[in-house]
């Protein structure tokens, strides 16, 4: 039996990763959870899979779990420093990262540290920092496993091919719920958050919504298959049945389907290199009257081009990128700020932003805390 640690196992994705566990009977036991402050499901979670630890951010919230928690063999641990400790236990076979934003980045640094196998969803991390992420991977001989569902279907196509007989990467887009929307001025918060096809957590869906989710996933992508930009295109597929393909130097392109949901490659993470029995439902081809692909309209999606300006102005950008965004979509679910502003928005702090190349952890956090504050200059403005 695999002993895993879910991080972030209260989210819409750590929910799916312990139903995949369920699935998989006797296969994965889940030694640690954590979560930031949902102290109740994290309890529940908690006497249902029995692990060694619980690991939750919100200290005010600690006094709630221990009660709930009160005649259990569980220690609870506490803030990042535990987060970090659960990540990196001698006795884990695999980290399961699915914490929402870059603070994800330690807990993951610290699996690396460790060799350990690492399921990636939390993107943030890669956005932030690719490059100490993947040469740290490196020098430890970590492997990284995508769980997101375009990088996993990368990752299934070039299936260990070399990287320089890879022609284009065809990054697939749902194209999000304004797809086919003008007026994007007035839009709520509810109907940003219901996505056509997924199912997910608050942020992932607003970011989808401003096309920020396939900016993220650009440059998640960059790092983690060293592919250069301008290999990578986005391709909006409203049905989201091919989940990305791989054009190779033969002009063969080799794609990946299924019906769309996240337990696939959650589960394909988990088990990789094998497959096993799911509970994806199956793609009966002869079902689907129509699969369709379009362009991305770059004017109303400008998400999209800034991902390749980040990366073409290198260094500490995608970081900001990436702070600026979590920052101003959380003012957008806190209704401070309009929709239509938040790509603004960041298009005007990375204009304004001085790379620094090749930066250090600490110079990366330095630049995470400029784009905060930046953005937060704006919230506060917009505000009054
Ligand atoms: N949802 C999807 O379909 C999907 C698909 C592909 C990739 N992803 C990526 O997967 C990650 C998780 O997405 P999600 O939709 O599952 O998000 P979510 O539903 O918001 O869940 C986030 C999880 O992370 C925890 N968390 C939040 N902030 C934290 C912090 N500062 N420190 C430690 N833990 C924290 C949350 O705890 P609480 O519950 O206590 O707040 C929760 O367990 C994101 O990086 C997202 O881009 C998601």
């Amino acid at each position: 039996m695999k002993r895993i640690v879910i991080l972030g196992s209260t989210g819409s994705i750590g929910v799916n990763a312990l139903r995949v566990v369920d699935n998989l009977k006797n296969e994965f036991a889940p030694i640690a959870l954590s979560c930031f402050r949902n102290a109740e499901l994290l309890a529940q979670q908690t006497l249902t899979y029995h692990p060694q630890f619980v690991n939750m951010i919100d200290s005010e919230k600690i006094p709630l779990l221990r009660d709930k928690l009160i005649g259990t063999k569980t220690t609870i641990l506490e803030g990042k420093e535990g987060l970090c400790r659960i990540a990196s236990m001698e006795e884990v076979d695999l980290v399961f990262n699915s914490i929402m934003g870059s603070a994800g980045f330690p807990p993951t640094l610290a699996a690396i540290k460790k060799g350990k196998r690492i399921a990636l969803a939390n993107k943030e991390t890669l956005v932030s920092y690719g490059t100490i992420i993947m040469s740290a991977a490196k020098k430890y001989k970590s492997e990284i496993i995508p769980v997101d569902s375009e990088h996993s279907a990368i990752f299934q196509c070039i299936n260990g091919r070399k990287n320089q007989k890879i022609k284009r990467i065809l990054l697939m887009a749902s194209g999000g719920p304004f797809r086919n929307r003008d007026d994007i001025l007035n839009v709520t918060i509810e109907e940003t958050i219901r996505h056509p096809v997924w199912a997910m957590g608050k942020k992932i869906s607003v970011d989808s919504a401003t096309m920020m989710n396939k900016a993220l996933e650009i440059i998640e992508a960059h790092y983690l298959f060293d592919i250069p930009p301008k290999k990578i295109n986005v391709v909006i597929h409203p049905e989201c049945i091919i989940h990305s393909a791989v054009e190779f130097e033969d002009n063969s392109i080799i794609a990946q389907l299924s019906t769309p949901d996240m337990t696939l490659p959650i589960q394909y993470a988990l088990t990789y290199p094998e497959r096993k029995q799911s509970i994806t439902k199956n793609l009966d081809l002869t079902q689907i009257s129509n699969l369709t692909f379009e362009p991305v309209n770059h004017l109303q999606f400008p998400a999209v081009s800034l991902a390749m300006r980040a990366l073409e102005k290198g260094g500490t950008t995608t970081a900001v990128l990436n702070s600026s965004n979590e920052c101003l979509v959380d003012a957008f679910l806190n209704n401070q700020i309009a929709f239509h502003t938040i790509t603004k928005v960041i298009t005007e702090i990375i204009d304004k932003h001085t790379a620094v190349e090749n930066p250090s952890i600490l110079e990366i956090q330095n630049a995470e805390l400029w784009a905060q504050s930046e953005a937060q200059q704006y919230i506060v403005y917009a505000k009054k």
